[in-house]
């Protein structure tokens, strides 16, 4: 296969500017995390928004922005601050992002939004377009660019296309609600290979184009006049190796070039053997089901009174999409709840709740998964979770419990987790109180059948069965235009 092109909305790179200087810093998010480590076998670029308004950038600026870019295989896509607002924070993350993690409740239905929505999936489709040569190939990914397979087919029907979806794709009942279901369906099928990482998400899509579109499905394959769509699931996995080798590499450490955040930890005594940690990472967002955690955490400490003082749930939260208003107000809920309960369980010597509102280095994500007992992975929706997969691969010593919400794509594949419903506050209490008391063996038995399915099925494989499965249509693309 010859080149393949990654487009998405958000580069794996984003530009901080400082003074003269700009800077690349990884992008945060299961996509980002993901592709970043495959992109470059495919020779082709990442296309995508480097992550700030244009409008302030001059053309000096942007030249350099490009240059530096470049040298990681990737072209910007630049949006005005009003894209970012009515395109980013709006339609995608407003409206679509709600939508297909059940928060109906939360969407925004202004036809603006939708406007901005499709004139933005334009200008990604003509970058694309621009950096084609003959016998490129192309992947799309994500909910922000669900337009864009279909704005490229068009233009070049000869060119193989796949498209991922990193996130849920709701039932039909669901959808429905969008007056613009049937645009997004028609946009999604200028794709020749469309994955998701479950088999239910394949199942509610291939539900909606029937009822939505009348066209008719055998297998996984869609037939629209003379062309065939593939259909798969494809559970994306993590860089298992290099997980599991930076957390070998941490215990060699000598205890001063361990990370500021591990110096804390020793400082204040969570590392020592009669404390247990308890540990949660997340972006910031409502479909992660955050403040039910503390709820859990806190009833736990309530109905288990002989763990107060014994166990600190270390909570990260990286800042995203701060501009939507449901996020800011989640914002306000999460530190609130901390307060109430460092404040009712707390005192001098025991904070129960350490909360970080910021992005980790990787060596503290790796500290962190390797040295906490349990990891608690409550989303309330999630389209696969890469999360509780790093945690399995961090476990150098095959100990530790993952308390796992069964609205996360990942439950497919971690049937030993201790699988719990995110609405559910006395269950997830009580699972945290299984998880402390579990013993040593039986995390050891669990955590092997974790480690070897996780492993096998890594990032490098979820991306080389997609990309098989993308030459195997360029065939029968061919041979159905030979015809
Ligand atoms: P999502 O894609 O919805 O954000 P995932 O769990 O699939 O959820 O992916 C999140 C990614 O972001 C993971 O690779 C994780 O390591 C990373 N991440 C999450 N929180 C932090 C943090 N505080 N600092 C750095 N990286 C983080
Ligand atoms: C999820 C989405 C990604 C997105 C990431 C971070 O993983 O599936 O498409 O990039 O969240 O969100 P952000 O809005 O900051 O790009």
């Amino acid at each position: 296969m010859n080149r393949i092109h990654i487009v998405s909305n958000r580069l794996p790179f984003s530009i901080n500017l400082k003074d003269d200087q700009i800077d690349l810093i990884p992008s945060v998010g299961g996509l980002a995390t993901g592709m970043r480590s495959v992109y470059k076998e495919y020779n082709g670029k990442w296309i995508g928004w480097p992550g700030l308004p244009s409008d302030d950038i001059d053309d000096g600026l942007a030249d350099r922005i490009e240059k530096k870019l470049f040298e990681e295989d990737c072209i910007s896509v630049h949006l005005s601050k009003r894209e970012i607002e009515l395109y980013y924070d709006g339609f995608s993350n407003r409206t679509i992002w709600p939508l297909f993690h059940y928060f109906a409740q939360y969407i925004d239905y202004d036809p603006e939004l939708w406007e901005a929505f499709v004139n933005v999936n334009k200008k990604f489709a003509d970058k694309a377009l621009e950096t084609l040569e003959e016998g490129d190939t192309i992947w799309i990914h994500d909910y922000q660019l669900l337009l864009v397979p279909e704005m490229i087919k068009s233009k070049k029907p000869g060119v193989t296309i796949g498209f991922f979806l990193h996130i849920p794709f709701p039932s039909f009942e669901v959808l429905r609600i969008l007056p613009w279901r049937k645009e997004l369906i028609q946009g999604m099928l200028g794709a020749d290979l469309i994955g998701f990482h479950t088999y239910d998400y394949q199942r509610h899509f291939f539900s909606s184009v029937r009822r939505l579109m009348g066209y008719e499905i055998s297998f996984n394959q869609i037939q629209i006049e003379d062309r065939i769509i593939i259909v798969d699931a494809f559970p994306m996995g993590i860089d298992y190796d290099k997980f599991k080798k930076a957390a070998s590499d941490i215990f060699q450490k000598p205890l001063q070039e361990k990370s500021k955040l591990h110096r804390e930890l020793e400082k204040y005594f969570l590392l020592s053997p009669d404390r247990k940690l308890i540990l949660s990472i997340d972006r910031l967002d409502y479909s992660k089901g955050i403040p039910n955690r503390l709820k859990a955490f806190a009833k736990f400490l309530k109905d288990y009174p002989e763990f107060v003082g014994k166990v600190t749930l270390i909570m990260l939260a990286v800042p995203s999409r701060g501009t939507v208003e449901h996020y800011i107000n989640l914002k306000k809920e999460v530190e609130e709840l901390v307060g109430n309960v460092n404040g009712q369980f707390g005192n001098i010597n025991y904070t129960p709740v350490w909360y970080f509102y910021r992005s980790m280095p990787f060596e503290s994500l790796i500290e962190l998964y390797s040295s906490c007992d349990v990891a608690l992975v409550t989303p309330v929706r999630d389209g696969m979770n890469l999360v509780a997969k790093e945690y399995v691969a961090s476990r150098t010593n095959r100990t530790g419990v993952i308390i796992l919400s069964e609205m996360a794509g990942v439950a497919k594949e971690m049937g030993e987790a201790l699988i719990i419903n995110p609405n559910n506050i006395n269950e997830i209490a009580d699972s945290i109180k299984q998880a402390l008391t579990m013993p040593l063996d039986e995390q050891r038995e669990r955590m092997i059948f974790l480690q070897d399915r996780i492993k096998r099925y890594d990032v490098f494989k979820w991306s080389s069965e997609f990309v098989k499965s993308l030459s195997r249509m360029e065939n029968i693309q061919n041979s159905l235009h030979a015809k």
